[in-house]
């Protein structure tokens, strides 16, 4: 089955990743104003033996005015709550470019009852919970993946079990479920499945820039480029990425236009029962990979991570990104190397970012 066309034709797709806790509607109606991806996956549907479809997902498909097709992502491994949960989406009449499944999530709490991450350890568990969603999804079934639990020893196998089902998409996030979020992400795995594969492969894992994403794509051969963290800190890449597949000039953000930013995000942030210092310390956790991109002694996010309210917000963002010189200066297309998003904390179960 065809995936949806991408924003130019011929040319790799670029993808949303899922993350829990960000892409909400509100950040993928963002996205649609700074240059949105071809294609946008949900954050994931718990699938278990108590579980409904949780209206804020909901809400991100059914209002996502982006234009561009969505996935819905779920994450299970009760053969009977998959089949459920298909079918709830599909009398629902979701409008959906297909259903994706989680088999990537390192939290330890997700992948302690064998699902996420946790089901790369058991292939015949994958033959089944794969064949089981390819018998009960009329339409496109994709799968997001690592490349194993501690190391590759499935990877293989698994590949194999992603062409017997006739998945019609692999997200590679190429890392294993240990390696979490910050180490040496390891793409020759990816180039390894679109060998083996006859779906599409896109590469996901620290596509930080254009530059970099070219870089991935002539290494691994992948089909798209799928971004998480780094449309965070610039959500302009998937723009950028057009703009340079299409031999256009690509737009260069200037601080002022990260500061113009940063506003967006307190809007989109606000909540009826977010309100004062509970939306500013979610704020932060945006806010923590902005500031990856602002100064090399870390001074800003020393500074954000301190501010209690909006008013001292204000007052920190302006001396960082607006006054001297600051607001008409490039900001960065990398992240400043060195600098942390936020100590001790990567994993987003329990802490979103
Ligand atoms: C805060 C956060 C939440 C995430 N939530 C999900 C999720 O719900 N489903 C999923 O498949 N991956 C999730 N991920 C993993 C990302 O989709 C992606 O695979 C990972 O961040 C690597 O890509 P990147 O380097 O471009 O960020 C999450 C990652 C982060 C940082």
């Amino acid at each position: 089955m065809r995936l949806p066309d991408p924003v130019v034709p011929d040319q790799p797709w670029t993808a949303l990743a899922p993350m829990q806790d960000v892409t909400t509607l509100k950040f993928i109606q963002l996205l649609g104003k700074y240059g949105a991806p071809d294609l946008l996956f949900t954050e994931y549907f718990r699938v278990h033996a108590h579980s409904s479809l949780e209206q804020h997902i909901v809400a991100s498909i059914c209002e996502n005015n982006t234009g561009r097709p969505i996935f819905a992502q779920l994450i299970g491994e009760s053969l009977y709550d998959l089949k459920r949960t298909v079918s709830a989406i599909e009398e629902q009449q979701l409008p959906i470019a297909g259903i994706d499944l989680n088999m990537g999530c390192p939290a330890p709490k997700v992948y302690k009852k064998n699902v996420g991450g946790g089901l790369l350890r058991d292939p015949s568990r994958i033959d089944r919970v794969l064949g089981c969603l390819r018998d009960s999804i009329k339409g496109r079934f994709t799968v997001k993946m690592r490349i194993g639990f501690e190391d590759d020893r499935n990877f293989e196998t698994i590949l194999g079990l992603i062409e017997k089902h006739s998945v019609d998409l692999l997200s590679l996030h190429a890392r294993t479920v240990k390696e979490a979020y910050r180490s040496e992400v390891h793409y020759e795995y990816i180039r390894r499945a679109r060998e083996v594969l006859n779906c599409p492969v896109f590469a996901n894992g620290n596509i930080t820039s254009v530059k970099k994403g070219q870089q991935v794509i002539r290494q691994t051969g992948a089909n798209g480029l799928m971004i998480g963290r780094s449309c965070i800190r610039n959500p302009w890449i998937f723009r950028q990425h057009h703009e340079h597949f299409n031999k256009e000039t690509t737009f260069r953000p200037r601080f002022a236009d990260v500061r113009r930013y940063i506003e967006d995000l307190y809007e989109a942030t606000k909540l009826p029962d977010r309100k004062g210092i509970y939306q500013i310390n979610h704020l932060k956790k945006f806010l923590n990979f902005i500031g990856l991109g602002v100064d090399h002694d870390g001074q800003f996010l020393h500074d954000m991570r301190r501010v209690k309210s909006k008013e001292e917000l204000d007052n920190v963002c302006n001396r960082h990104l607006i006054e001297g010189n600051r607001a008409e200066q490039y900001f960065p297309d990398e992240p400043i190397k060195g600098l942390i998003s936020r100590p001790n904390c990567e994993t987003p179960a329990g802490c979103a970012l």
